[in-house]
């Protein structure tokens, strides 16, 4: 999974580059490359490591280019594994997984050609120089027949200096058209300017671009008319803003978050039509991946509770391959923040195919998702460039609750009493109180494993607590149901084992205790989030940060901050960087 970027016009293209894949590196940072096209001879940079290393390639000259910044899925994160691949006249950059690899690059080496790298892109380079006889785009059609997986590719052949053909499958591919000049991208925000007129490629389309103009074509070879998307330019580039990561700068942008997700839905365009799908709704599914997953588990307790609706919450991986049950009535809730993850954006198709109706909840208005939903609800968190989802896990979870509420009056069950309005000012004090965790880090930064518990929406946020704290400190940590404990996990507590309860509901919070007691009795070190005051001063608690008290089904929109900034310090404590952890990226566009 990765980002690609692509130029052909009057500007030299290196620059363009160079800036167009910093603003894709949220899909990847493990190496990165450009190749620039001048008068037939290839300039080519590949770089470990993030897209800065590429600086030097900026003097290259030339017009037409095409670059990459990788997520490593076949072959180390290394410069000979780095896009642009090339072989022969041919020189690409790939976003995708090539299933049949293996085949294909046999069929090459029996033909006696040699392999610089282990990834599957560069198979593709091979195939296209073979098919090669002087038309990158019918080379380009032919080879694409021959692959399965999925693909967004750049192709430039040495023998047709102005030209690059795109292929799309499964992967993001938009192209923009300026007075300059023609641009490629796997997304809006990283070629957007103004007066630019933008197109999204579609599913098995190809396209040609020839530095003016850009032609596109369907699967069966005919040229096509495209539209324009609808999309404004990013005004403002997020910028650090003092703060020394983007993380704790977008957790301090929490009740901002809040406060423009909940305005955004008061002046809701399309409120009647969702009114309607909600007063019809007799099952909802959610599906989403990660943050947003847990986002769903949330929701799932908030839907239930309030309007009595049966709610089935899936990993989006799983739902897509499970030949799920979809009902008549049933209603489909994708959640994503990029709007852009592979596997939530197969099972929201599958949902629709199978009649459901999709509503979309995203922070990225331009995104596949939003292209692809009946109705489509935004999060307006603002752009979230920390690869750990904080303000934007916030923004979902207000938007889902005030559509539990909505949900519950369209099935005529009133109002919750919950002041949701308040929200942004106590995700302030909530914040604020966040900071005493720092002095909690000692007690984590070599800890063999940590465990979150919670019972309820408290067990929901007990996992997102976990997997910050996983994603950015790289220690093992499991949430868990407070109560399932004693079945097995409890093997794993030591003497100095960090657990960390939640504590927002006065009807389970007995309960958790009990888990918490027989923790602490085997030597835990127990720390507690809790908005009942009461429970701080109790002996088997280490320390405590107290929350608001928005009661028991929306605290999650609160609880879980205490649980960003816990992951957030003992990560820069463990001299890692939080906002680009190993391994990840922010947007997972392959599956
Ligand atoms: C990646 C990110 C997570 C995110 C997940 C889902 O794994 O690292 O932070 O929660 O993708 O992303 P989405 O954009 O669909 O919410």
């Amino acid at each position: 999974m990765c980002g690609i970027v692509g130029y052909a016009g009057r500007r030299q293209a290196a620059p363009i580059l160079l800036e167009g894949l910093k603003k894709l590196e949220y899909r990847g940072y493990d190496s990165a490359g450009v190749a620039v096209l001048d008068n037939g001879t290839l300039h080519v940079m590949k770089r470990a490591g993030s897209v800065e290393g590429l600086a030097p390639a900026k003097s290259f000259a030339g017009n037409v280019g095409i670059g990459h910044t990788r997520w490593a899925t076949h072959g180390a994160p290394t410069e000979e594994n780095a896009h642009p691949h090339i072989f022969g006249r041919i020189a690409l950059v790939h976003n995708g997984i090539i299933e049949n690899m293996k085949q294909l690059k046999e069929e090459c080496l029996e033909r006696g050609e040699t392999f610089i790298s282990e990834t599957d892109s560069e198979v593709i380079a091979h195939l296209l120089d073979f098919c090669y006889e002087g038309d990158i785009l019918a080379a380009l059609k032919k080879t694409a027949a021959r692959l399965s997986g999925s693909l967004a590719l750049a192709v430039i052949s040495l023998e047709e200096p102005q030209r690059i053909a795109l292929a799309r499958r499964a992967s993001p591919l938009v192209v923009g058209r300026a007075e300059d000049g023609v641009y490629l991208a796997s997304d809006i925000p990283a070629i957007a300017a103004k007066g630019m007129k933008v197109y999204a490629l579609g599913e098995n389309e190809f396209a040609l671009l020839d530095g003016k103009e850009a032609h596109f074509y369907a699967e069966d070879g005919r040229e096509i008319e495209k539209k324009p998307l609808d999309y404004a330019v990013e005004e403002d580039v997020p910028e650090k803003k003092g703060f020394r990561h983007f993380m704790r700068k977008e957790m301090s942008e929490i009740p901002l978050s809040i406060a423009n997700t909940q305005q955004i839905l008061r002046s809701y365009p399309k409120i009647s039509a969702l009114r309607e799908v909600l007063c019809h709704a007799e099952y909802i599914h959610i599906v989403a991946c990660g943050t947003a997953y847990h986002s769903g588990l949330c929701a799932k307790v908030a839907f239930e509770t309030r309007a009595r609706i049966p709610v089935e919450v899936a990993v989006a991986s799983e739902y897509r391959y499970r030949d799920p049950v979809i009902q008549r009535n049933t209603l489909v809730i994708a959640v994503s923040q990029s709007g852009e993850t592979a596997d939530t954006l197969a099972a929201a198709e599958l949902a629709k195919r199978s009649g459901a109706t999709l509503l979309a909840v995203t922070n990225v208005r331009y995104s596949s998702l939003a292209r692809l939903s009946d109705l489509v609800l935004f999060t307006a968190a603002g752009r979230e460039i920390a690869v750990a989802a904080t303000k934007s896990f916030n923004a979902q979870l207000t938007l889902l609750f005030a559509l539990a509420e909505e949900l519950a009056m369209a099935k005529g069950r009133g109002g919750c009493g919950a002041e949701l309005f308040s929200l942004p000012e106590l995700a302030q004090r909530a914040l604020a109180s966040s900071e005493e965790v720092r002095a909690w880090t000692p007690h984590f930064l070599s800890a063999k494993s940590v465990f979150f518990l919670g019972r309820g929406a408290d067990y929901c946020v007990a996992l997102e607590g976990s997997l910050k704290l996983k994603e950015i400190s790289y220690l093992p940590s499991e949430g868990y149901p407070a109560g399932e404990l004693k079945h097995g996990t409890l093997a794993l507590i030591e003497k100095g084992t960090p657990v960390v309860a939640i504590l927002t509901s006065s009807r389970l919070a007995e309960k958790t205790m009990n888990a918490v007691h027989e923790t602490y009795a085997r030597g835990a070190k127990v720390f507690l989030v809790t908005s009942l005051p009461e429970y701080r001063k109790r002996e088997e608690i280490l320390s405590s940060v107290l929350i608001p008290d928005i009661g028991e089904i929306y605290s999650p929109v609160l609880s879980v901050i205490p649980l960003q900034a816990l992951a957030y310090y003992v990560s820069v404590a463990r001299g890692n960087d939080p906002d680009k952890p190993r391994n990840l990226a922010k947007s997972v566009t392959v599956e």
